[in-house]
């Protein structure tokens, strides 16, 4: 049995790339692992949050875990800012971490660009990021494309601490899905699908209803073609198109292509529409009622007792190795 840890933060309501790259997977490694998933929210105040909003999003976020299929009696599911230890690993291992190696992340490069004020706290992102992870003891990190420099940095910092410090940690991996690692944007096909575009209508939210989520697929920028055919370089918007239809109903890339060999792109769309609403509705239905109950909180609750302790004893193998606090003396 090996360990999972993922975390997502709560920054917008989730798209159908947050699923499909990253939570889908949660719920079938569930099953034969030992899983930790959280709901980062000291992640997200790196860049500026409405207080009631983000509230608001994080028990958003920890509802839709559970309703995309998370058990909370196989998973530990909790909120980042519950478990202290996490921001105190995360100071610990910015002291390890070197300025010149965050400056080059690429999402610190792209979230900062143009910007005038730019917290300390996006830079210092990946180590607190790596202590999400290196205090469980995690084997396998599950997450689409875009986390992959965070995590080769995790697996830096993890093996410089050990070799410098004491051999505490575990060096994790980095598990990224064949299909569906990065859903790309509905308007723009070159770029990534993300919460945080301006124009609605380049992604589906999970909380999309039937209507706006057919309207959208129905307004995705595709070409003059008229084939579909699965190539990434000249046909990106029918080629997302066809990642989020085969991730979606499992039926491969190659199939599709068969399935739809001399039709037009009126149909093909209609039913990569009736895919995403089929993934979508169920866990739409179980969000509604679990957003106001008292079931969340007494997972939540639960999650953040069982994290703890966890990551206590991780914590407390770090200080010692860096010779942080003290030793008690013995009376005389
Ligand atoms: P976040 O919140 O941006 O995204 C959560 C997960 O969704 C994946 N993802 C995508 N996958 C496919 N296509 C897309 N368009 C797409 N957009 C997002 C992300 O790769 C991610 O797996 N830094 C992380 C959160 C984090 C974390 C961690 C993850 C904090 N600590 C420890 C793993 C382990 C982030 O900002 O993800």
């Amino acid at each position: 049995m090996k360990t999972i840890f993922s975390g997502i933060q709560p920054s917008g309501t989730l798209t159908l790339g947050n699923y499909l790259g990253a939570m889908k997977h949660f719920v079938e490694l569930q099953e034969e692992n030992h899983c930790y998933f959280c709901v980062v929210d000291e992640h997200a105040i790196t860049v500026p949050q409405d207080r009631l909003k983000l509230r608001d999003n994080i028990r958003s976020l920890a509802a839709l875990y559970l309703a995309s299929g998370i058990d909370p009696e196989k998973s530990t599911l909790f909120i980042q800012s519950e478990v202290p230890a996490h921001t105190q690993l995360g100071w610990m291992l910015q002291c390890v971490s070197y300025i010149g190696e965050l400056e080059r992340m690429t999402q610190f490069k792209d979230k900062s660009q143009g910007k005038e004020a730019v917290s300390s706290g996006l830079l210092t992102y990946p180590p607190l990021m790596a202590a999400d992870i290196l205090l469980y003891k995690t084997d396998i990190v599950p997450v689409g494309e875009d986390q992959k420099q965070h995590l080769e940095l995790t697996r830096n910092l993890a093996e410089r601490f050990n070799n410098k410090y004491n051999d505490i940690f575990t060096v994790p991996e980095v598990s990224i899905p064949k299909v569906g690692a990065r859903i790309m944007s509905l308007q723009d096909p070159t770029r990534k699908m993300s919460k945080s575009d301006e124009n609605q209508k380049a992604y589906i939210s999970m909380l999309d209803e039937p209507k706006k989520i057919e309207k959208k697929i129905k307004s995705a920028v595709t070409d003059s073609e008229g084939i579909v055919k699965y190539d990434k370089e000249n046909k990106p918007g029918i080629s997302n198109l066809l990642t989020i239809y085969s991730t979606c109903t499992g039926e491969t890339v190659e199939a599709l292509e068969a399935k739809y060999e001399g039709k037009g792109y009126g149909e093909f769309k209609q039913d990569v529409a009736n895919a995403v609403i089929q993934t979508l509705s169920p866990i739409q239905e179980r969000y509604h009622q679990l957003f106001e109950s008292e079931e969340l909180d007494d997972v939540l609750d639960n999650g953040a007792e069982r994290a703890n302790q966890a990551a206590e004893k991780m914590l407390r193998k770090a200080k010692k190795a860096m010779g942080l606090g003290r030793v008690r003396k013995k009376k005389k």
